[in-house]
């Protein structure tokens, strides 16, 4: 009988414990023994692992973040690190490994595959900044959170006459704040990939109340060259200022809390895909969607890419804000 390990690595995201779940179930219906890795690659090195049964990943689909803990892991980088971790995998006996994760736990992923480890991992960041999947777990929970605080901000924005600056998350990719900034009709949206110079922030602003809106919507992803902070203080300095100002940072407020449906099933259907491949001994890859279908890229075709924002997104997002 084979023996796998699941382990969550890096910021959790909502839908993690449908993809546990899901890998478990499909890996003991085939006939595998499942282990849980805790707190990540952290739990690798310390051998910290136990065992997981199809009733242990019971009642957790609705769950946001993970039942196994999930952690940054520095110490994994290093050689003695990832050398410790493969001994735990030795020494339980395990004969592969599921990492689901984003960008970073991917990387990870790559370094034990490159060690001869069998391992596939699952697209699972709320930053949607990994190659190799067109949307990753997580993304549209945290997407539907920030969309609610928007619209939130935008009555009081209204009734006031104000411009809000939201701050959202997406580390250095500005999926999260050009998509809520579309669907919650931002005027502004500034991007670590497509930044704009405050002076033409402020334009747009001015534009705005030129044709006639009584409030403005600027959605700035946390990573942007002019950052929220930065454009706050620019309008508060504005002498010709149209709107009273204010600051809202979401923060990881958007990063917790109950899976979207599209979430428990994207999870379901990528992390049980993983299970299915590594048991069939087809390994090394990322399983993300592409084109609808739950689809394995091998990591060194994925890990460090930078992954453009929809260009569709980018050019309705400018028509829009009229
Ligand atoms: O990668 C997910 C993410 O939430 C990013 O959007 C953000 O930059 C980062 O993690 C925050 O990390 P931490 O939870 O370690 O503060």
């Amino acid at each position: 009988m084979k023996r796998i390990a699941i382990l969550t690595s890096g910021g959790d995201a909502p839908g993690m414990n449908a993809a546990i779940r899901a890998a478990t179930r499909t890996a003991i219906e085939q006939g595998a023994e499942v282990f849980g890795v805790r707190n990540g690659y952290e739990g690798l090195i310390h051998g910290d692992l136990i065992p997981l049964s199809a009733r242990d990943v019971g009642g957790i689909i609705e769950l946001g973040g993970t039942l196994l803990g999930s952690a940054r892991s520095p110490r994994f980088k290093t050689e003695e690190g990832s050398g410790e971790a493969i001994e735990t995998l030795r020494q339980w006996g395990i004969d592969g490994v599921i990492v689901i994760g984003g960008n970073g736990s991917q990387a990870g992923a790559l370094s034990l595959s490159k060690a001869g480890v069998a391992v596939n991992g699952v697209a699972s960041t709320i930053d949607n900044d990994l190659f190799g999947s067109e949307m990753c777990i997580g993304v549209d929970t945290a997407l539907n959170i920030t969309l609610e605080a928007i619209d939130r901000l935008r009555t009081t924005a209204t009734s006031h006459h104000r411009v809000f600056i939201v701050e959202v998350m997406g580390r250095d990719c500005g999926y999260l704040a050009l998509a809520s900034g579309l669907a919650g009709g931002a005027e502004v949206i500034v991007t670590p990939e497509c930044p704009l110079p405050p002076p033409l922030v402020l334009e747009r602003i001015h534009e705005a109340r030129r044709r006639g809106k009584r409030h403005a919507m600027v959605i700035v992803s946390e990573h942007a060259k002019h950052d929220a902070n930065c454009l706050y203080n620019c309008l508060l300095e504005d002498r010709d200022a149209c709107f009273d100002p204010r600051l809202t940072v979401l923060g990881h407020v958007v990063r917790g809390g109950r899976p979207s449906a599209f979430d428990r099933l994207l999870a379901t259907r990528l992390a049980s895909r993983a299970a299915e491949l590594l048991l069939a001994n087809d390994t090394g890859n990322l399983i993300g969607l592409i084109g609808g279908n739950a689809t394995p890229t091998p990591f060194e075709e994925v890990v460090g890419k930078a992954k453009p924002l929809p260009a569709e997104l980018l050019k309705l997002a400018d028509t829009m804000r009229l």
